[in-house]
């Protein structure tokens, strides 16, 4: 996709389809007002019949025989008060959706043009080309039946109010751009099933990544390996399948050298079944989708290297599946972390912490400004927060608003969650340095407080998106979050 800026009157604009917006209140946008005297009144007719009534994300496409454009598409925008980014991203998201179900090449949207509350140039044009991306996604699909038709569109363009936007509204386009490649990524991934999305698959897609891009490096190292850096932890929890365990370190080359870099390390379980502790079966096809941190880490490090986000970027992904067999980890048994401090294996369901402390403990090596982990850690999770909000908790409250903040402008949010000696208390054990789970009670925080115990002088942090990573019914799919809060948190360094 082509993403361009354009700025002037939308009666003059050669487009195939000209996206213009219309308010709740039947009121035209600036640019749908302009169009609507080049058609001779045929926009404002439609409003004065209440054809349309500018509900947020109503798309009415209209064939057009006179003026430069091929085709209009009116959206809805909702009340003209509460317009705002939410508002604007879902707008776009929409009008993106109903143009790539048309033959059109080209778009430009005017209804980047409008005033939006709360946004700046720079991120209209960025959430623009981060929605195109979204809604012209399709999962790759693994059908005998021939596959739906690609979007015919090729072109994307916004339209800025002033001439000197032009610059600002191309930067948040290209990082835009950035962004929906590197979550389209990571939606390819998780959308995998867990029979082709292994730990040696992912490894390979690492090695892929690092010969697109020059500046990325990949590494894997292999279960001997991982038993001479002795992290029993998290071979404990590949102990079960057949399935061998990989961890792989990623990195972007962007900063100076010797630069601390910021590492993300990601929860990569290809698939889990709970282990001994197996889950029920409804809803078990979806722990295929439990490797989306390592696949957000992913999409973070193709849109740095797209981007070429000038920071120095680790990712670290241990990476394996959970599965119940005789030689996997049984409830009671006690293993060694790399760390040293030994752990009761209370569930063997708890398996993303056990697979996640070790990988913070190597983290430890680069010197790090500072360690981000990405899971989908917790059912607990998903209760607290729903499908809307990801989690962000914080051994450094600085940081835990850095991530909250980037969440909020990118329209990809997460809550800060408080952490305390007090919940510490659940994870004691009578017979090693602290249990794997505990009761259910705050069950997200307390899964955070076990991954403290391993991040002592570390600055971190823990986003839980075990509710946003994917949806769940008729539109079961990754969603290719935090990537978007991920790269403005990058972007937004110091
Ligand atoms: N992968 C799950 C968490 C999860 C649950 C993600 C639902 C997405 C949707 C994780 O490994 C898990 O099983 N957690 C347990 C922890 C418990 C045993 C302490 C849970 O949340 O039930
Ligand atoms: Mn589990
Ligand atoms: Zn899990």
């Amino acid at each position: 996709m082509r993403f361009y800026a354009v700025s002037g009157s939308a009666a003059r604009q050669r487009t195939d389809c000209a996206i213009v917006g219309l308010y709740e209140s039947g009121t035209l946008s600036g640019a749908a007002l302009q169009l609507d005297a080049a058609l001779g009144g045929r926009i404002g007719r439609l409003v004065k019949r209440r054809d349309v009534r500018g509900k947020l994300g109503e798309c009415t496409l209209l064939d057009v025989e006179r003026g430069r454009c091929a085709r209009v598409l009116l959206v809805g925008l909702g009340k003209k008060d509460g317009f705002g980014r939410k508002q604007y991203k879902k707008a776009l998201l929409a009008a993106a959706a109903a143009v790539g179900k048309t033959g059109a090449t080209d778009a430009v949207s005017f209804v980047s043009a409008e005033p939006v509350a709360t946004t700046d140039t720079y991120y209209r044009g960025r959430l623009a080309a981060e929605s195109v991306g979204s809604a012209l996604y399709r999962v790759p699909a693994i059908r005998s039946t021939r596959a739906p038709a690609a979007p015919a569109l090729k072109s994307f363009g916004i339209a800025v109010a002033e001439k000197d936007q032009l610059r600002e509204a191309e930067r948040g386009l290209a990082h835009g751009r950035g962004i929906a490649a590197g979550a389209a990524l990571t939606r390819d991934l998780a959308n995998l099933p867990a029979n082709v999305c292994t730990p040696s698959y992912l490894a390979r897609q690492a090695r892929e990544l690092a010969r697109q891009y020059p500046g990325v490096r990949a590494e894997v190292l292999d279960e001997p390996e991982l038993k001479r850096l002795k992290m029993g932890s998290f071979l404990s929890v590949t102990a079960g399948t057949d399935e061998p365990a990989r961890l792989i370190v990623l990195r972007h080359a962007g900063g100076k050298q010797g630069e601390a870099p910021v590492v993300l390390v990601g929860k990569g379980v290809t698939f889990d079944s709970g282990g001994i502790s197996l889950k029920q079966p409804p809803g078990m096809d979806e722990m295929k989708f439990d490797m989306t941190g390592a696949a957000s880490v992913f999409g973070a490090i193709k849109a740095a290297a797209e981007i070429g986000l000038k920071r120095n970027l680790i990712g670290v992904i241990p990476a394996c599946e959970n599965m119940p067999s005789g030689r996997a980890t049984k409830p009671g048994d006690i293993v060694k972390s790399m760390s040293g401090q030994t752990i009761e294996v209370i569930n063997t369901d708890a398996e993303g912490r056990l697979i996640l402390c070790d990988a913070l403990t190597y983290s430890r090596r680069f010197k790090p400004a500072a360690v981000v982990d990405i899971a989908t850690l917790t059912g607990a999770c998903v209760i607290a927060l729903g499908a809307h909000t990801s989690a962000v908790m914080s051994n450094d409250d600085d940081l835990a608003a850095a991530i909250a903040d980037a969440g909020r402008r990118a329209e990809d949010r997460a809550w800060h969650m408080p952490m305390a000696e007090e919940y510490h208390d659940q994870l004691k054990s009578n017979f090693a340095d602290f249990a794997n789970a505990c009761g259910r009670d705050g069950g997200a925080i307390t899964a955070a407080c076990f991954l403290a115990k391993f991040t002592d002088g570390l600055r971190w942090a823990h986003l839980d998106i075990a509710g946003t990573a994917y949806l769940t019914g008729s539109q079961k799919g990754s969603t290719g979050r935090p990537v978007p809060l991920l790269v403005d948190f990058l972007l937004n360094l110091p």
